[in-house]
């Protein structure tokens, strides 16, 4: 192929929403950590931290700002940052200049649900603000927009943002955040999604990231894909409302699930354990596997339970899990994971190649553990 046609084909790749998040984003948000409190500074200090720290090598990409820096718009009705975020062109640059990309947060609705001003009635020229800005990536959260809309205008109300994001040329990852509601995986994709979220928001506690991760995603898997994905939220490794051991299980289970991975933690300050946790190459290979198959469960007994993910190369990820508050012996039969005979069994958490093992793998899995293995054909 001659120069010319290999510049016309990647320029045109560029322009199509089609080509993006082939394997879930990855990256970091500021809601989880920093809340409301998050600002210019804050931002610039989390993309030079993913860069020293080595998330940018082991593939976190994104540097999403949520809620609260929206200001007033201006009296032709352009939306402007507030006084925590001066210049958000700037800020933008600075993050492209680390070799990252940024993302921001609106709403369908007049307020975003921190009260902020909303994108309503003002959904293409906010598209064309941030694309001018340089934005890479929009969360769009329902919140007020049930004050103006109904419940059915939902699918259309989310086309109307993802045909204005298309229209900037601009490549920008479009995250739809309205909890699951309206079956959003059966439509997500159809009204430009990349990723949707399927449950409401997490909170840094076993039960909460257990709920949404083994009870609330089930059902949906057929939906993800390459280029569209469903959300069970954001991280919470590293936030210090559970133990190395959940924390694992929360990686395993997001990995297994073909979750973005979008880091809610203060990257500055990671203990040895939050870095290992979330820069496990092999389990993020995982969730970054080209396939982009969703990993289910397939079997469970009691607080035991086993989730497969099909891949690309032909290998199977089993994830042992343990949901009960102390050791349990979690049985893999290769039957029911449609194997036969002796395979290559490799532990991701403890890197090990584990020998040939036939008929099942089992292990005792410590409580609220997990044992992640990678099978070979
Ligand atoms: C909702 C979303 C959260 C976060 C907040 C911000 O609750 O689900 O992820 O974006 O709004 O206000």
């Amino acid at each position: 192929m001659n120069r010319a046609i290999l510049i016309a084909l990647s320029l045109s790749s560029a322009c199509f929403a089609a080509d993006l998040a082939l394997t879930p984003p990855m990256g970091w948000n500021s809601w989880n950590k920093f809340a409301e409190k998050v600002d210019d500074q804050a931002v610039r200090g989390m993309a030079d931290a993913i860069v020293s720290s080595g998330m940018k090598d082991a593939g976190y990409i994104y540097v999403n700002i949520d809620d609260t820096w929206e200001g007033q718009r201006d009296a032709q009705g352009n939306i402007q940052s507030n006084s925590k975020f001066p210049d958000m062109k700037a800020l933008a640059d600075y993050v492209h200049g680390k070799g990252l990309k940024i993302g921001i947060y609106s709403s369908p609705g007049p307020k975003t649900c921190a009260g902020y001003e909303g994108s309503y009635q003002h959904e293409e020229q906010d598209a064309k603000t941030w694309a001018a800005w340089g934005i890479d990536y929009l969360k769009y959260d329902w919140c007020s927009a049930d004050k103006v809309y109904k419940p059915s205008d939902m699918q259309a109300v989310y086309k109307k943002m993802g045909d204005a994001l298309k229209a900037t040329v601009r490549p920008i990852v479009y995250s739809l955040c309205q909890y699951g509601l309206q079956k959003v995986w059966e439509w997500g994709a159809s009204v430009g999604g990349n990723l949707w979220r399927t449950t409401g928001d997490i909170e840094d506690k076993w039960d909460s990231m257990a709920k949404i991760g083994f009870d609330k995603q089930t059902g949906h898997d057929s939906y993800a894909g390459p280029g569209h994905w469903n959300d069970p939220d954001m991280l919470e490794i590293g936030n210090g409302g559970m133990n190395p051991a959940e924390y694992r299980t929360h990686m395993s289970l997001w990995a297994m699930l073909a979750a973005p991975l979008l880091a809610g933690n203060d990257l500055h300050d990671m203990s040895a354990e939050t870095r290992e946790i979330l820069m496990n190459k092999e389990v993020i290979a995982i969730d970054q596997d080209t396939l982009g198959q969703q990993g289910t469960r397939v079997s469970k007994e009691g607080a035991a339970e086993v989730w497969s993910k099909q891949l690309a190369n032909g290998d199977l990820a089993l994830g042992l899990f343990n949901r009960s508050e102390g050791m349990t012996e979690v049985r893999a039969q290769w039957e029911i994971v449609g194997l036969k005979g002796k395979h290559k069994v490799r532990d991701l958490w403890h890197h090990t190649d584990l020998g040939s093992v036939r008929d099942y793998y089992s292990a005792e899995v410590p409580a609220h553990g997990v044992i992640l293995v990678r099978i070979a054909r």
